[in-house]
């Protein structure tokens, strides 16, 4: 009836990759979590940096013998783990969020809830949960010593619970490789999966006390056996130390032999496939970023993801336009250089801005920050259009823009070379920005309180005649997938005029100290504004007006 997910999975990483083009903003978010991994902006690096931080550490700095980043890559395959190859239901789609699943003896223990307290907060209305806990194992095994890990995105959050599918340590091989092909993977796979995924972690005592002891080692206080010596580095040992027969993995040499699945799983095919990996590191690499993918692309069968997501080499990010209150277009960002020397004193990195009316501006740009990847291994210096910061480190600094030119689209000169895009440019949408003349009508009654009523400006290019205008709140539904609401901005009878003519306003009425973006359809597109704005930022309508600045905001 369905087409069978196995053979199509088996297909997933041969695809091409593919650079897309900027902007795309759904894919430059996917991208810069993904390839951003270590960055004050995006990244969620600094949890498994080092490899032994574990976010329910001891105070005394002991070691409880657990680690994120093996929480994690389990995280990622309970969740999978529900997958239903024949009806194509279950996969990765974040149900181990819901109660009812972390509930279940298949998924036993603390880490599925530790990994989703740290993922949640970077949930938006382009990145899924989902998305997140594959882009944690990811982001775990690349930077604990692990192969690249190919990533697609667009996962989408389940609804409700999935049917359980987690195999468990005291089933037997029939069991476990059936509960395996279930998923999608064959007996040889499942060898590979099981081996790879055992390179991190052990088996925790509380969840499992009839497995592990208590080991009263001051140096490993929660009582994790591990399944190797290396419990949160990627390396082969997992199948080097069980060759050798000196291996500790407790599903191998626990004293109740009904619980020892690895055992039965290892040795299913006569050590064949444990052998190989034990005789070479790159081989147990390669098989395992491979694993490791096709088992992120275990999705529902409705779920279509995205091709894999390739490091843009060149690309724009946190770019906003926002019109001054002196009536000028404000122009901010940066841009990334993808794995290139960071600090390289002959590069030159100029901006090209042409406008509506095909002239060109040339900026140079100044070395900003650096983003990381796979553990320090992926190095990406951004330049910033202003570098010019304030005391808290927010961009201040603008390139200010003739409103009547406007702003059609950006280039980089890179070292006397054009980056265009193979022609396109990076465009630039100026037809409907936050006025910074927006402000505060009522103040709460306390300093304290946030302001209760405002005005948000919206300038709209003359003559542009967008379909529509709104306010964007991201928000989360009843089950905490994000959602977008939107509150329209009606064009009013008599549009105020800024920047010289060049630009209208639309002004609307807010009560609340929420934090918005601009959305608006334009010829038929969609289009949203990176920066966020609140009444909280913003000062007293009148007599005077301060100049204020909007934060920068994730997922650029
Ligand atoms: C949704 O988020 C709230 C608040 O963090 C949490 O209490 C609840 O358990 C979450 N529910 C699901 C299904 O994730
Ligand atoms: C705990 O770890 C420290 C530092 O590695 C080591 O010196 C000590 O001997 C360990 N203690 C035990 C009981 O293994
Ligand atoms: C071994 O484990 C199984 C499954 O948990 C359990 O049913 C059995 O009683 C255990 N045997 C012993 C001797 O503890
Ligand atoms: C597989 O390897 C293990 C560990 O070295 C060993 O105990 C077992 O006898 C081997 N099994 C086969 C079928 O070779
Ligand atoms: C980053 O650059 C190094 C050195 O040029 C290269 O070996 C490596 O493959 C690059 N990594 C990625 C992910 O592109
Ligand atoms: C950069 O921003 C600062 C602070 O806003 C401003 O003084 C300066 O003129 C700007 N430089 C350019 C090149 O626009």
């Amino acid at each position: 009836m369905f087409p069978p997910l196995a053979l199509l999975l088996s297909y997933a990483v041969t695809v091409s990759a593919a650079v897309h083009t900027w902007p795309s903003p759904k894919l430059d978010a996917l991208e810069a979590q993904r390839w951003d991994q270590d960055d004050t902006i995006n990244g969620f690096s600094s949890f498994v940096q080092p490899c032994t931080f574990f976010i329910r550490g001891n105070d005394d700095g002991s070691e409880t013998g657990r680690a994120n980043g093996p929480d994690w890559i389990r995280t990622a395959y309970h969740d999978m783990a529900t997958h239903n190859s024949e009806d194509g239901t279950g996969g990765l789609d974040a149900s181990i969020r819901f109660a009812e699943e972390q509930s279940r003896p298949e998924n036993a223990g603390t880490g599925f809830q530790n990994t989703l307290d740290v993922f949640v907060a970077f949930t938006t209305r382009h990145v899924s949960l989902a998305d997140l806990i594959a882009i944690g194992l990811v982001t775990a095994v690349e930077n604990c010593g692990g192969p690249q890990i190919y990533f697609r995105g667009g996962r989408i959050d389940a609804a409700e619970p999935n049917a359980p599918g987690v195999p468990e340590p005291q089933g037997d091989l029939n069991a476990h490789i059936a509960s395996f092909k279930k998923q999608g993977f064959t007996q040889t796979e499942m060898i590979g999966l099981v081996a790879c995924g055992h390179s991190f972690g052990g088996v925790e005592h509380k969840p499992f006390p009839e497995i592990v002891p208590e080991l009263n080692d001051p140096n490993n206080t929660l009582s994790v056996q591990h399944f190797d010596t290396t419990f949160d580095f990627f390396d082969n040992k997992v199948a080097t130390e069980y060759i050798a027969g000196t291996s500790q993995n407790p599903l191998l040499v626990g004293a109740n032999d009904t619980t020892n699945s690895d055992k039965r799983i290892f040795a299913s095919d006569g050590n064949k496939t444990m052998a190989s990996f034990a005789d070479s590191s790159e081989l147990f690499a390669s098989t395992c970023a491979s694993l490791f993918s096709r088992m992120l692309d275990t999705v529902p069968k409705d779920v279509e993801l995205s091709d894999v997501i390739d490091p843009l080499p060149v690309k724009p990010s946190e770019v906003q336009i926002v019109l001054g209150t002196n009536g000028k277009l404000q122009l901010s960002g940066v841009v990334r250089l993808f794995n290139v020397t960071v600090d390289d004193p002959q590069r030159t990195v100029q901006l090209l801005i042409d406008s509506h009316s095909g002239e060109t501006t040339t900026t140079t740009l100044a070395l900003d920050r650096f983003s990381s990847a796979m553990g320090g291994r992926v190095q990406s210096p951004f330049y910033a259009f202003n570098q010019s910061q304030d005391a808290d480190g927010n961009q201040v600094g603008v390139i200010e823009l003739d409103p009547a030119k406007g702003i059609e689209k950006m280039r980089f000169n890179i070292n006397g070379k054009v980056e265009d895009q193979g022609g396109v440019g990076f465009k630039v949408e100026d037809g409907v920005v936050f006025s910074e003349t927006s402000c505060i009508t009522t103040v709460g009654a306390t300093e304290d309180d946030d302001p209760v009523a405002g005005r948000f400006d919206i300038a709209v290019r003359t003559g542009l005649n967008p379909t529509r205008v709104f306010l964007e709140q991201e928000v989360k539904d009843s089950i905490n997938r994000t959602v977008v609401k939107e509150t329209s901005v009606e064009k009013p009878a008599q549009p105020g005029s800024a920047g010289d003519g060049a630009y209208e306003i639309w002004s609307i009425q807010v009560n609340d100290a929420n934090t918005y973006t601009i959305g608006a359809e334009i010829d038929g597109g969609k289009f949203s504004t990176i920066d966020t704005h609140s009444l909280k930022e913003l000062t007293a309508c009148a007599p005077t007006k301060r100049r204020v600045w909007h934060k920068r905001r994730p997922g650029a």
